[in-house]
C-alpha cells in the first residue's frame, strides 16, 4: 500500500510540524500550499531538519486543474487537509473570503479526491465548533454551534463530510478537532509566525517576552474560573502532529470504512491565561508585563477536551507539559525574533 500523503497547507504552522512527524513515521509527503499565510522558508527548514528535500507544489486548493495535475502525478493513500484561513476577526470582516477559501476550497479538493479515488481524509477542524460548551470536559458528541464565519466554515465542512460519508460508504473522513495549539519544534527552527500583531495568546506572550510588544492585555479577569481569567486546553504542536500520524496509522489498519469520525486533540487539562503567563515568565526568565482589560467579544470562560476517544481509538495522547510548550515557544521566538524573515 502506498504511504504517500498529500499535505495541503503543509507550509503553515501545524502543517510544517506534521510534515516532520510524517517523515519520521515513514510516510512520503507532497506539500501543496499557496503560501498565502506562510513562507517557503518553512519548507526549506523542514527539508533541512529531515535531511532531504520536500516535494513542494505552490498551488491553491480552489484550483481544480492544478490539483488534478498533482493527483495524476502521484498515487496518494490520503490527504491531510490543513489549508485554510484562520483569523476569527478577519472572518467577521470578510466572510465571503473565508467561505470561499475554507468551504469552496474543501469542496474542490474533495471532488478531485473523488475523481482519483482517494478516499482517506484527515481534516483540520477546531474546538471552535463546540461554541460555548454546556459541559466540561467537551467530548465529541457535544452540541456544535458557531458564532463567527471562521467557526462556521469549519462546522460547514464537517457537515459536508458527514453528508459525503452517508452518500458513499467508501469514504474515511476524520475531522481532528484541535484545542489550542502552541509551542514549536524543539530545534527552534520552525514555529508559529504570525503576519501581524498576534491575535492568539501564546504568540502574543512570546512577542512581549522578546521585547517586540510592550505588554499583554488579558481579556477579562471576572470569568468563573480558577483566577478569573479564561481557561484553555493548550496542546503542544508536536503532540498535535503525532495525532495526525496516529489518525493515518489508524486508517491504514482498518479493513472497512470508518465514514465520518470526529476526534478531539487536546490534553484534557485546562490552564488559565495567568497560569500560562506565569509559566512562560519562569521558563524564559523574562518579565511579561500585563494588564487586565475588558473581555474580548466572542470569548468563552473555559474550554478543555475529553481526550478519551483519541486514546482509545488511535492510541494517542498528549505527552508534553505546559512548561515544555513555553520553553519551545520561547526558543523559537528568541532564535527568530522576526520569524522566517530571520535567516538561520
Ligand atoms: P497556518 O495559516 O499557519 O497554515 C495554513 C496554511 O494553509 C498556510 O500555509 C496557508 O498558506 C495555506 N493556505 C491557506 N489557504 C490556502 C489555499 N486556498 N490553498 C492552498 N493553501 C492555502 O495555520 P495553522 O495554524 O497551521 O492551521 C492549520 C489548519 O488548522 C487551518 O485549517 C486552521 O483553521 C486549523 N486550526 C488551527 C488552529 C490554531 O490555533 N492554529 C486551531 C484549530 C484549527
Ligand atoms: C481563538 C479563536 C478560535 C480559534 C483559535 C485558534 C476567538 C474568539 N477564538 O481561540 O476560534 O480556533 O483561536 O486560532 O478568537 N487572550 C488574552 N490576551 C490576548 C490573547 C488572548 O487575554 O492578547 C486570552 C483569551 O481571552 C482567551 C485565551 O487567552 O481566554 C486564549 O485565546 P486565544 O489564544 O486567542 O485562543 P481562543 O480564544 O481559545
Amino acid at each position: 500500500m502506498t504511504k504517500k500523503i498529500l499535505v495541503t497547507g503543509g507550509a503553515g504552522y501545524i502543517g510544517s510540524h506534521t510534515c516532520i512527524a510524517l517523515h519520521e513515521a515513514g510516510y512520503d509527503i507532497v506539500v501543496y500550499d499557496n503560501l498565502s499565510n506562510s513562507s517557503s522558508e518553512a519548507i526549506n527548514r523542514v527539508s533541512r531538519l529531515i535531511g532531504q528535500p520536500i516535494e513542494f507544489i505552490e498551488g491553491d486548493i480552489r484550483d481544480a486543474e492544478s490539483l488534478r495535475q498533482v493527483f495524476s502525478a502521484h498515487k496518494f493513500f490520503g490527504v491531510i487537509h490543513f489549508a485554510g484561513l484562520k483569523a476569527v476577526g478577519e472572518s467577521v470582516a470578510k466572510p465571503l473570503k473565508y467561505y470561499d477559501n475554507n468551504v469552496s476550497g474543501t469542496i474542490t479538493l474533495l471532488e478531485v479526491m473523488s475523481e482519483y479515488d482517494v478516499k482517506n481524509l484527515v481534516f483540520s477542524s477546531s474546538a471552535t465548533v463546540y461554541g460555548d460548551p454546556e459541559t466540561l470536559p467537551i467530548d465529541e458528541s457535544s452540541k456544535r454551534s458557531c458564532t463567527n464565519p471562521y467557526g462556521q466554515s469549519k462546522l460547514t465542512v464537517e457537515h459536508i463530510l458527514e453528508d459525503l460519508a452517508v452518500s458513499n460508504t467508501s469514504w474515511n473522513l476524520i475531522p481532528l478537532r484541535y484545542f489550542n495549539p502552541v509551542g514549536a519544534h524543539s530545534s527552534g527552527q520552525i514555529g508559529e509566525d504570525p503576519n501581524d500583531i498576534p491575535n492568539n495568546l501564546m504568540p502574543y506572550i512570546s512577542q512581549v517576552a522578546v521585547g517586540k510588544l510592550a505588554k499583554l492585555n488579558i481579556f477579562g479577569n471576572d470569568y468563573p474560573t480558577v483566577d478569573g481569567t479564561g481557561v484553555r486546553d493548550f496542546i503542544h504542536v508536536t503532540d498535535l502532529a503525532q495525532g495526525h500520524v496516529a489518525a493515518l496509522n489508524y486508517l491504514k489498519d482498518q479493513s472497512s470504512s470508518v465514514g465520518f469520525l470526529p476526534i478531539n486533540l487536546g490534553t484534557g487539562k485546562g490552564t488559565s491565561v495567568v497560569e500560562l503567563v506565569t509559566a512562560f515568565s519562569k521558563v524564559s526568565g523574562q518579565d511579561i508585563p500585563y494588564q487586565f482589560t475588558d473581555r474580548r467579544a466572542g470569548d468563552i470562560a473555559s474550554c478543555y477536551a475529553s481526550a478519551d476517544k483519541a486514546k482509545s481509538l488511535l492510541g494517542w495522547q498528549a505527552k508534553l507539559s505546559i512548561n515544555e510548550m513555553c520553553q519551545d515557544s520561547w526558543r523559537w521566538q528568541s532564535m527568530n525574533p522576526n520569524g522566517y524573515k530571520d535567516k538561520v
